[in-house]
């Protein structure tokens, strides 16, 4: 691009900025905010569901079958059409539907063979349901330090490293990549396999690659917030025939019903009695719904990229705000928006650009409990005081102290972009007047 078309668009969106804040005192200080509409998220219907999704959702219940091990071929059945699907779409050899991204994991690490009561790492920064998972499948969470991009830190994990841990868990947080080269290398120097909580990533890549292939299975959920919605559900991903067959029985293939899932061949166990039945399969109405959901996604995906592309891109300037960086170009889905502020900005932050009419919130925040910052997980840690729970993963802590989370849902428009940019540039512009004093030396500290 040449220099002066850099200047036209930055002209532009001054001018567009000028045309939103009408107001430049903040709305948490009794001024006008940028927005009056609540800010799109899927808990307020900001999906993406298209009629050709509702009419193939209809099929299903129309048909009146809706559990996926009845008389019909397999073939015939919208779970196995749906795992076909999902095997093309991410070129892998097996896929699993299940009833939640949480039981995919767990299915993950026991048909695995990862012994009970082995130590499982995972970083202090995932939703509750990484370790919760975890835990489900009889085995204890082992966590490990973030980066300042809010990534596993490999180093962190080395330095920690004790031969009780028999697996790694990566979690491709908030749709960023984690570095899985480092990962997967000091895992096979380790000895232990990685799994992928590619939960919140469905549909990114890196470096061409689909999340959730990398690993020896990768499991993903279908939960509204999602790629793929379909109100709950997952799935699994592995190259692993054994894996995959006693996943499969795990979730509640019983009397032979394993077969159906090997249409070329038998499958690679003796017997399907040797494992018990958690009944966590999906069902025909949602299978239906999420194919045609599938067929749409890249629609979908390049939503997310276009949103976040350009907020970034927008924002990018602005001294003292830290963007969350990928661990290589593009290597996110683009369904959030993170940045850090310094220690003790980030609070008054995400309160200012809520009021703003932006939702945001700062992960780390002491006046709330953000279920994705490990100290609140206190199923882990009973009887301890928050703070000592804090100084097990400084770094988790510090970060998330600083990070203002944003949720960027595929449905917004330019014009809701322009508003999160337009606030975000009105916030910071405040910072030098707010009376919050805490706030506004922490920035001018930092800058
Ligand atoms: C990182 C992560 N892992 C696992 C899960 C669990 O998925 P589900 O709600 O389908 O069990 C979630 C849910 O949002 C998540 O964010």
């Amino acid at each position: 691009m040449a220099d002066n078309d850099v200047d036209h668009s930055a002209a532009n969106r001054q001018l567009r900025e000028a045309q939103i804040v009408a107001d430049s005192r903040l709305a948490l200080d009794g001024g006008n905010p940028v927005r009056q509409e609540p800010w799109p998220t899927y808990d307020r219907g900001a999906v993406c569901v298209h009629p050709d999704d509702e009419a193939a959702a209809l099929r299903a219940i129309r048909s009146h079958l809706y559990f996926r091990y009845d008389y019909r071929p397999a073939h015939e059945t919208e779970c196995a059409q749906f795992e076909a699907q999902l095997c093309r779409y991410f070129e892998c050899k097996h896929a699993l539907a299940t009833s939640s991204g949480t039981t995919a994991l767990a299915l993950a690490i026991m048909a695995a063979g990862i012994e009970p009561g082995s130590l499982i790492a995972c970083p202090g920064f995932t939703f509750a349901a990484t370790p919760s998972a975890i835990i489900l499948a009889g085995c204890q969470p082992f966590l490990v330090d973030v980066d300042e991009n809010l990534h596993l830190d490999v180093a962190d994990l080395r330095s920690r490293w004790t031969p009780e841990v028999k697996a790694i868990m990566v979690v491709h947080m908030r749709g960023f990549a984690g570095d899985m080269a480092a990962l997967i290398n000091f895992a096979d120097e380790m000895g232990v396999p990685v799994f992928e909580d590619a939960v919140p990533a469905l549909g990114a890549e890196l470096d061409g690659r689909k999340l959730g292939t990398f690993g020896l299975a990768g499991a993903f959920s279908t939960q509204s917030d999602k790629a793929l919605n379909s109100g709950e559900g997952g799935f699994l991903l592995t190259d692993d025939s054994s894996l995959f067959a006693r996943a499969t029985v795990l979730s509640g293939a019983y009397e032979g019903r394993l077969r159906r899932h090997f249409p070329d061949g038998e499958p690679p166990i003796a017997t399907d009695l040797d494992l018990p039945l958690l009944s966590f399969r999906m069902d025909e109405i949602r299978a239906a719904l999420l194919r045609a959901e599938l067929d749409r996604l890249p629609i979908r995906l390049a939503a997310f990229r276009r949103n976040y592309d350009y907020v970034a891109t927008a924002l990018a300037d602005i001294a003292g705000m830290h963007i969350r960086r990928p661990v290589a170009p593009g290597a996110y889905l683009g369904e959030a928006f993170i940045f850090l502020v310094p220690v003790g900005a980030a609070q008054w932050f995400a309160r200012a650009l809520c009021h703003e009419g932006i939702e945001a919130r700062n992960l780390g925040s002491d006046a709330d409990t953000n279920i994705r910052a490990f100290w609140n997980w206190r199923f882990m840690f009973p009887g301890m005081e928050t703070a000592a729970i804090k100084e097990l993963l400084p770094n988790a802590t510090r970060y998330l102290q600083r990070a203002v989370d944003i949720p960027l849902s595929s449905t917004l428009s330019e014009a809701d972009c322009d508003q999160l940019v337009a606030a975000v540039r009105k916030v910071v512009g405040a910072l030098a007047t707010t009376t919050d004093e805490g706030a506004s030396s922490a920035w001018a500290g930092h800058r």
